[in-house]
């Protein structure tokens, strides 16, 4: 069954020029073309700059059949990007008609090698869906995502494995109408590099850092 045909993806990331929350999300949006989806993507640093940038932001929002919202992780919550983002689409909705299906799902990527990071965002983003009339479809969660650094994931080589066999999954899901299985949301979470491997990439990139600043004496 396919009835819902038009997927709309919110960028919360600051990062430019790329992110791995636009790779991320990309990655599903060509999964979802080729099912037949139409696709828009809005990188919300840009979408929330002027009244008229946000309304065409509501405008897409009300189009959208699925809503994916994908963005990095920020102090453990939502960056304020995303944050102004989902308040103007909850007052936007508020009191509105809300009797056509709409589906929600967030795909959350954290620096930290631990997935679990994301829990709480991504239960804000449950939260948000059940407040604002979306049907939450389920919630991603990346960990180590600086591994990928917004490289696209048919670029990352075998990093990427994971996250394409969840999107794969994912994509399938959606075009079936239904909610992201548990084999997705274990396959995005799982490690992508080892603790070890990605503490010493940490390391080394922080002390690099230090030498170009001439601080590395102060570390
Ligand atoms: C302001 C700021 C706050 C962050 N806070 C956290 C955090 O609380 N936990 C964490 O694991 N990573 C944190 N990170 C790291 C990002 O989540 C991580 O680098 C992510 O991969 C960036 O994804 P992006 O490329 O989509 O922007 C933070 C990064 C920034 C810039």
């Amino acid at each position: 069954m396919t009835t819902s045909r038009q997927v709309l993806l919110l960028v919360g990331s600051a990062r430019r020029p790329r992110s791995t929350s636009e790779a991320l999300g990309s990655y599903l949006l060509e999964r979802l073309a080729e099912k037949g989806f139409g696709t828009e993507t809005l990188l919300l640093h840009r979408a929330l700059k002027s009244g008229e940038k946000r309304e065409a932001l509501l405008e897409a929002t009300d189009r959208a059949d699925v809503l994916v919202v994908a963005f990095p992780l920020y102090v453990d919550s939502l960056p304020s990007l995303v944050i102004r983002a989902l308040e103007l689409i909850a007052d936007h909705r508020e009191g509105g008609d809300q009797s056509r299906p709409q589906r929600l799902l967030a795909i959350v990527n954290c620096g930290f090698p631990e997935a679990q990071h994301n829990d709480t965002a991504i239960a804000i983003c449950r939260r948000f869906a059940r407040e604002a009339g979306f049907e939450w479809i389920g919630g991603l969660s990346l960990g180590g995502g600086g591994a990928i650094s917004g490289r696209p994931l048919a670029e990352a080589g075998g990093m990427a494995r994971n996250p394409i066999q969840s999107l794969e999954l994912t994509a399938a899901a959606i075009a079936e109408g239904g909610a992201l299985p548990e084999e997705a949301v274990e396959a995005m979470a799982r490690s992508i590099i080892p603790s070890w491997a990605y503490r010493w990439m940490g390391w080394f990139g922080w002390r690099q850092q230090a030498r170009k600043h001439g601080v590395q004496r102060q570390l």
